[in-house]
């Protein structure tokens, strides 16, 4: 399908001249040679104090008491804060049910229950370890089906109802009961947490922290030292990866740091140890799903009853809305007419799960895609035949369990377009006829499909503010509230800005994301950092651009409709003036070279206790098909070859886009494969370092890998076509997993309990472990 042709849908900058080129990310030749600044390398004021924090031994237990007078005594230490010595209040996070400080129990294994502040990282760390604190054990809930048991939650249950689901399962040709667990997933940001708190005078505090959302981080260290909002200031250069884990949780380590420097008077910084921050930050939501499926003889859903259980540590954090948009994307790219889903946001303790890539959606979308998975086996179907004929389509069919029209599905085009230019159906034979020679390398291919609902599904945070100026040599700062942290949106910016100032993008300069300048600014997270920072920096633009032409047009006696920028140039009938010039002599009449910008996503609504209306401005789409080998001795795998098809609207830069493409698959992969966080059974987190936990690496990546961009821009009017491209990618791993699933399957062919029960029994991680036990497995 083509783009459809409506003129004005488009917000064309007037000359997109950067807009849909590659320049390099702003930041390229810094990150290469090791001169990009982040918070540690920023240089230390003289006398800054280091603090470390003290991590409880314990799960669960009543805090008796802490002894600090050894650790006092240490070289280099300057002081240790416990719970009573707080300024502020001690409760953080969206429920105000984390401790700065515990004061009485203690939740998990990692959790800081004082902090060292010393002369030095090493003295403080060393420190740390000489603090003993007196616990009284208590009974810990350490996973998600003891929750449920103890009705252990964080937040309220939620029951979304679509539909006669009883009626629906009864009428079926078909009805399976299935499960399916999904592992967590550790964030690893390459820079860790990290926050040097500087005291200013008359109470005040400026913080420079590796932070999603600086806005949080200065409302959270305002409440902790008790003063204004207006007296906290909060910047952020650059982060070393976010991943969703800075989006709440740079909050705590701010926090820690600012108090250090309140009560010390001293600038403070606080840098976790990798370790460290494995154990007392939160990370991807594990989830348990359990269902009743009802389909006919084609595989089409007639109906779904399912229960969602999110592991969500000891605090709610991000839970709410985290397990909110597990819901919403359960429907992944399908109809289902008729569902209920019932979801617990279950208490344990354990580090407080918070967002990752994707927010819950990956989880929502792992559950149906097992759906289809199961019902393809049992039906002896193509699992892509089954996901083809489940997709949305024409009305009736394009309404989804949330109420929300699905307007722009391309995915019916999508799909097959990727099946064949991949050559699906001549590899599935192939590989079928390998499988049937071949006892001991098994491999299986498998295309699964994305749909991604972009904003946040609070409308309120649909709202972004952005500051450009532009001085009398031409030159040009623009600084908005998005935060960079790798993806590129600073880049992206400053190709808006450039373009709709018509002039080159050497004369654009970002600046770092600053509380002072840009306020009440949402987290850089929902992929719509672009969307939102994108639109609100090129109306500020707009502003000056059009003061200009209106300043030139006064001044040579033209009329407006005869005056452009184009690359650093004024034209106007007969004459060419440089930017610079037309700059010089606005700034001498005394018109104002500087704008604000604001944008709210318009259309969206959303209504949280009915669960209905339309949560998403738009939905990002994307395929991918995935070739897999699995040695049944080992139940080690390897992912052969990779294609993907994946809509980002028009390309702002399509190589910052296939970047998050590839990075978000990947990542997605590596969720899916080798990822695994394992608890013992006192509650510590045992891969809490690389040597245990086995993220992704250019080794995994396989060898033939292909992304294409799919060339029609957004049908919603967002900025310059795009779409928003951060966190959908990450869902089209699911590709490589399934793949695994067909290559498990062909392994189980001639045994017993496959001829039985065709389905798999793998959940994720399918880590060699588990790829060997679904093997051999026998179903319930
Ligand atoms: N890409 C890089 N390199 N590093 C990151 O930390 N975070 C992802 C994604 N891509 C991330 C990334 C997540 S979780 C989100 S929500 C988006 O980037 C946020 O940025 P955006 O809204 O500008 O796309
Ligand atoms: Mo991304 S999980 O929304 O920070």
């Amino acid at each position: 399908m083509n783009a459809p042709d409506r003129p004005g849908v488009l917000a064309l900058p007037v000359d997109a001249r950067s807009c849909g080129t590659s320049p390099a990310h702003e930041a390229a030749h810094l990150h290469v040679s090791g001169r990009a600044l982040y918070v540690d390398d920023v240089a230390e004021p003289q006398g800054t104090l280091f603090v470390a924090p003290v991590l409880s031994k314990v799960a669960h237990g009543r805090l008796r008491g802490i002894a600090t007078a050894a650790a006092q005594a240490l070289p280099g230490v300057v002081r240790i804060i416990v719970a009573a010595d707080l300024p502020g209040t001690n409760l953080l996070g969206s429920a105000q049910d984390e401790p700065v400080l515990p004061a009485e129990t203690v939740d998990y294994v990692g959790q800081p229950i004082a902090l060292v502040v010393a002369r030095s990282a090493k003295a403080a760390r060393v420190a740390a370890r000489a603090v003993v604190a007196d616990i009284g054990p208590l009974v810990p809930i350490l996973s998600i089906d003891a929750a449920l048991e103890a009705e252990a939650y964080v937040l309220p249950p939620v029951h979304l109802v679509e539909g006669d689901v009883p009626s629906a399962l009864a009428a079926s040709a078909h009805v399976l009961k299935g499960e399916f667990a999904v592992g967590g997933q550790e964030q690893f940001y390459l820079e860790g947490q990290i926050a040097l708190a500087l005291p200013g005078e008359d109470r005040t505090m400026k913080v420079l922290s590796s932070t999603q959302h600086p806005g949080e981080v200065q409302h959270w260290v305002a409440h902790a030292l008790h003063v204004p909002t207006h007296s906290v200031q909060v910047e952020c250069r650059r982060m070393g990866g976010g991943f969703g884990g800075k989006e709440t949780q740079a909050g705590q380590i701010a926090v820690w740091a600012a108090v250090a420097a309140w009560l010390t008077q001293a600038p403070c910084k606080m840098r976790l140890d990798r370790d460290d921050d494995f154990l007392i930050t939160g990370k991807r939501h594990d989830f348990i799903g359990r269902w009743t499926v009802g389909f006919d003889d084609d595989g089409k859903v007639l109906g779904i009853d399912m229960l969602q259980a999110a592991r969500c540590g000891f605090s709610a954090d991000l839970s709410g809305p985290i397990a909110d948009r597990a819901i919403f994307h359960t429907d992944n790219a399908y109809f289902l007419p008729a569902i209920a889903i019932h979801s617990y946001r279950c208490k344990t303790h354990t580090q407080s799960n918070t967002a990752f890539r994707g927010f819950g959606g990956p989880q929502g979308v792992a559950m149906i895609e097992a759906i289809m998975d199961d019902i393809a086996r049992h039906l002896n179907l193509d699992p892509l035949a089954v996901r083809t004929v489940n997709l949305y389509g024409d009305a009736p069919r394009n309404r989804t369990h949330y109420g929300m029209e699905v307007e722009d599905n391309i995915l019916p085009d999508l799909l097959p377009r990727l099946a064949v230019d991949c050559q699906y159906t001549e590899r599935r034979a192939a590989i079928a006829a390998w499988n049937a020679t071949q006892p001991v390398i098994k491999r299986g291919i498998a295309i699964t499909p994305v749909k991604f609902g972009i904003s946040f599904t609070a409308t309120m945070f649909n709202q972004a503010g952005a500051l450009v100026n532009v001085y009398t040599d031409g030159s040009v700062t623009v600084n908005h509230g998005g935060t960079e942290m790798g993806q590129g949106l600073h880049t992206k910016v400053c190709q808006i800005v450039a373009d709709t100032l018509g002039i080159s993008l050497d004369k654009v300069r970002i600046t770092a994301t600053d509380t002072g300048r840009v306020p009440n600014a949402s987290a850089t997270a929902a992929s719509s950092g672009t969307d939102l920072n994108g639109r609100a920096a090129e109306f500020a633009a707009i502003e000056i651009r059009e003061r200009l032409r209106r300043y030139v047009a006064q001044a040579h006696g033209v009329s407006l409709e005869d005056i452009s920028i184009r690359a650093n140039e004024v034209h106007l009938p007969g004459k060419t003036l440089p930017f610079v010039q037309v700059v010089q002599q606005a700034y001498a009449a005394r018109v104002s070279l500087w704008s604000d910008g604001y944008y709210a996503t318009p259309k969206i609504h959303y209504d949280r206790v009915t669960m209905r209306g339309r949560p998403f401005y738009y939905f990002a789409y994307g395929a991918a098909a995935c070739e897999v080998a699995i040695d049944t001795l080992t139940g080690e795998t390897r992912l052969l070859r990779a294609d993907i098809l994946h809509d980002v609207g028009r390309s702002i830069n399509p190589a910052i886009d296939i970047g998050q493409i590839e990075g978000g698959f990947v990542q997605g992969v590596g969720w899916l494969t080798s990822e695994e966080l394992v608890w013992k059974a006192d509650g510590l987190l045992a891969t809490h370092a690389p040597s245990t936990y086995k993220i992704p690496t250019a080794a995994d990546v396989p060898e033939q890998f292909s992304v294409t961009l799919w060339h029609e821009a957004n049908r919603e009017d967002n900025v310059f076509g795009s779409k928003a491209v951060g966190e959908p990618p990450f869902m089209l791993g699911f590709a490589a997993f399934f793949a695994i699933r067909e290559a498990v399957a062909a392994a189980r062919v001639d045994s017993a309990d496959a001829a039985a029960d065709a389905r798999v029994s793998l959940s994720a991680p399918a880590t060699p472990e588990a790829v060997l036990r679904a093997i051999s497995a026998v179903h319930a």
